[in-house]
């Protein structure tokens, strides 16, 4: 028989106000390191109701079938939790989907001017007393380029036509007739068109068979000259090898990259490249989101310790003891 002594057991570095007045109320386990260790993980879901996680916890099958009832996940990307085993062992798994949506797309504008107006090696510049004043390149009147028109995708459209861009995107699931697809003037068109047309192509897709490796050697050779890359989706879909022939070639001018494959990446070619500028996964994650999302996540889990469904729920299911 299963022994439940924790309502909440945060297991990744996952804390903010709303969590202060949760845990005055709940039994709340704060273990921020336990995701590194998989026997304390397994020993933590065992005890607890429901789970809080940020990206790194490997939520397995074996961490699902605990008994847990529940996976909160302070962020949107799921390739860390095995979906088909929560659907199967009906495991809720709360999502705050489109909360950070607007920190993404803030960053990736400042990634995409960033290299536009090469600011770090400007920044470099001035602070080793030179100062070089080579003209940088404006976006206003380019097109932007999206790969995806999921919620990131289309807050980055937003911010592109507050800039006077135009804005293209690629998405075959997407609901065209989206009213924010249509409010911002959002034209689907086909893969390589958009790599074709974008002066800045930013990439939003989730890691699946399907885009792993999409952005590849083949796709890049549709890509506009000069375009500039931007990935604030995840660092699977890139070829690195590939994005870092197109920048010594010319092709790309350059690339802002928030999510890499391995994380924290190993040096290798395309860190030593000007016209890169390299945010370590950060695009998400400002003060203001993680208030929202950790709102979010407590109502959540409240609603669900009482019994009820989340509205935020990917496999919804009531918890229980
Ligand atoms: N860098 C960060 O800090 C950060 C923050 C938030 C999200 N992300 C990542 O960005 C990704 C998207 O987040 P979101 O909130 O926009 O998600 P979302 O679910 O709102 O949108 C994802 C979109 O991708 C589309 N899509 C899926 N497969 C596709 C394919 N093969 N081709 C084209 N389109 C496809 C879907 O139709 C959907 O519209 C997630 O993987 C997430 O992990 C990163």
């Amino acid at each position: 028989m299963r022994l439940v002594s924790i309502d909440i057991a945060v297991v990744e570095d996952v804390w903010a106000e709303p969590f202060d007045e949760l845990a005055s109320r709940r039994v709340v386990a704060f273990e921020p390191d336990a995701w590194r260790n998989d026997a304390r993980l397994r020993e933590l879901a065992a005890s607890a109701r429901t789970l809080v996680v940020r990206n790194r916890t490997q939520v397995t099958r074996d961490v699902l079938a605990t008994g847990v009832a529940a996976v909160a996940r302070a962020g949107v990307g799921l390739d860390n939790i095995d979906l088909a085993a929560a659907a199967e062992l009906g495991v809720s798994v709360i999502v705050p989907t489109g909360v950070n949506a607007a920190s993404v797309a803030e960053h990736a504008l400042g990634l995409a001017l960033a290299v536009a107006r090469d600011v770090v090696a400007g920044d470099g510049g001035v602070r080793a007393g030179r100062w070089d004043r080579t003209p940088g390149r404006e976006l206003s009147g380019g097109t932007w380029g999206l790969l995806s028109a999921g919620a990131t995708a289309r807050a980055t459209a937003r911010l592109a036509r507050a800039i006077g861009m135009r804005v293209v995107a690629y998405d075959p699931y997407v609901d065209p007739a989206h009213p924010e697809l249509r409010e911002l003037g959002v034209r689907l068109r086909p893969l390589t068109e958009v790599v074709a047309a974008a002066d800045v192509l930013s990439v939003h897709l989730p890691a699946t068979p399907e885009t792993e490796g999409l952005v590849s050697r083949e796709l890049l050779a549709h890509a506009k000259q000069g375009q500039i890359l931007v990935n604030v989706g995840r660092g699977e879909v890139l070829d690195e090898d590939a994005v870092a022939e197109a920048i010594e070639s010319g092709r790309l001018a350059g690339a802002g990259l928030d999510m890499r494959r391995t994380e924290p990446p190993t040096p290798g070619r395309i860190d030593a490249l000007p016209g890169v500028v390299l945010t370590p996964h950060v695009a998400g994650i400002t003060r203001q989101s993680q208030a929202r999302i950790a709102g979010i996540l407590c109502a959540e889990l409240d609603v669900l310790l009482n019994g009820g469904t989340s509205a935020y729920a990917v496999t919804p299911r009531e918890a229980s003891a």
